[in-house]
Parts: C-alpha cells; structure tokens; sequence
C-alpha cells in the first residue's frame, strides 16, 4: 500500500492548523524547505515545521512529519528541523558535499534519513550510500514550486531506484514528488513508489479527505 503525503506548500499558512486538521486520513505530512538559494524559492523555516508539528500532535497524532530540504548547505540545520518534530529528513545529494557525513548526522538525532535527486540527477549518486538511506526522494518535477506538470522522463529512474532497492532487500522507501495526482498515482505505483507527495492535488481540492481517497484508491493495485 503506498502511503499519501500531502504537501503544505500549497496549504492556506493563515489557517496552518486547520489545513493540517484537514489532511488528518493522510498517512505522512510533508514540509517543503526552500532557501531561495538551492531552488528560486523560500517558504518554511524550523519555526513553521514546529507549528505544522503542533497542529499535526492536536489533530492527526500518527502522520509522520517528513521535511524535504531543498536548501545548500543542510548540515547545518537538520539539527534545528529535528527538534521541531520532524520524523523524516531528506537532503539533496546536489546539494550535499559529503553526503555519507550529513545521512550520518540526520541517523544521529534519530531521525530517519532520505535523499533525493533532481530529474537530471542519475541514480548512480546512490551507489554507495543506499544501505544508509531510510528514503530515497525522486523529484518529478525540478524542485521549486507546487502545482508543475510531472516530468516523464523520470519514470524510468523511479524503476531502476526500485530494482536497485530490492535486489539489496532493503526496506528504503521510495518517494515521488512532483505533479502527482489521483490520475497519475497508480503510474508511480506501478514504476515502484511506495510515498506519494501531492500538494496542489490534495490543497487544491475543496475536499481534501476526498482527494486523499482517490489518491489512495487510485494507487491500490
Ligand atoms: C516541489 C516540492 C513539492 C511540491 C509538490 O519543489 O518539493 O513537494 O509541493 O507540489 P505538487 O504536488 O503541486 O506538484
Ligand atoms: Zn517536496
């Protein structure tokens, strides 16, 4: 069963709370980090992944708090992220100079580490680091933005990540993001995704327990 996490990224951040209380049948909350340097854009901070963390403990208490950082330099904050409740932290290889040293430091605080490619980023840069990575995070789209059109030429990748994850007998997820939607899901699926990010198909939806459902049931086999 592959798992739905809605991105805040195109939530509603006047109403954060009750944004969050809507997503509440999803199974991972998704913070996306930007820094306006590793991708054109900025939006949360420690600060907001703390409230969003707060919101999820009142009314979703079971959704994981899984922060994407699209930021340089990440090192130096995944501390910041893990003490504002964050479950999950994914780091950009491309974004990582010793990307063996920052999976160490995100396992250290007892978080579950992931790292994520770019569309243009082979999946050669897994070589020697997938036994460590709880989550690999394969960008659909280039990272920047909610609401873009998925980029096909990824699928392929998605699949030779998820021969490679099984030939190893790995229990390493496997995350898309990027233009995913209920009538895209179950391709992600079946190239062997098991997290799907979707922010503007579920925020976009007037019904976001309705969005979830057509995503969940749409990438049920
Ligand atoms: C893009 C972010 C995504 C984004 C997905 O850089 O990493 O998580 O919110 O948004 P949609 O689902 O609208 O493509
Ligand atoms: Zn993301």
């Amino acid at each position: 069963m592959a798992l739905v996490a809605p991105s805040i990224l195109s939530a509603d951040f006047g109403h954060l709370a009750d944004e969050i209380a809507s997503i509440s049948s999803a199974d991972w909350i998704h913070v996306d980090v930007m820094d306006g340097r590793f991708v054109p854009n900025i939006t949360i901070g420690p600060l907001i992944a703390d409230a969003a963390r707060r919101a999820r403990d009142a009314h979703a208490p079971h959704m994981v708090v899984d922060c994407h950082l699209m930021i340089v330099e990440p090192d130096r904050y995944v501390e910041d992220f893990a003490r504002a409740g964050a479950q999950v932290i994914t780091v950009h290889a491309e974004a990582c100079t010793h990307l063996d040293r920052s999976i160490q430091a995100i396992k250290a605080l007892g978080v579950k580490a992931g790292v994520s490619l770019n569309p243009h980023t082979p999946e050669s840069v897994l070589d020697y680091v997938l036994e460590q990575c709880d989550l690999v995070l394969a960008m659909t789209v280039n990272p920047g933005f909610g609401g873009q059109s998925l980029i096909e030429r990824v699928f392929p990748k998605i699949e030779r990540i998820r021969a490679r994850i099984d030939a190893l007998g790995l229990q390493t997820r496997l995350q898309v993001d990027g233009g995913v939607k209920a009538d895209n899901a179950w391709r992600f699926v079946q190239a062997g995704a098991d997290v799907l990010v979707s922010g503007s198909g579920v925020f976009g939806a007037a019904d976001r327990a309705a969005a979830i459902r057509k995503i969940r049931d749409a990438a049920r086999p």
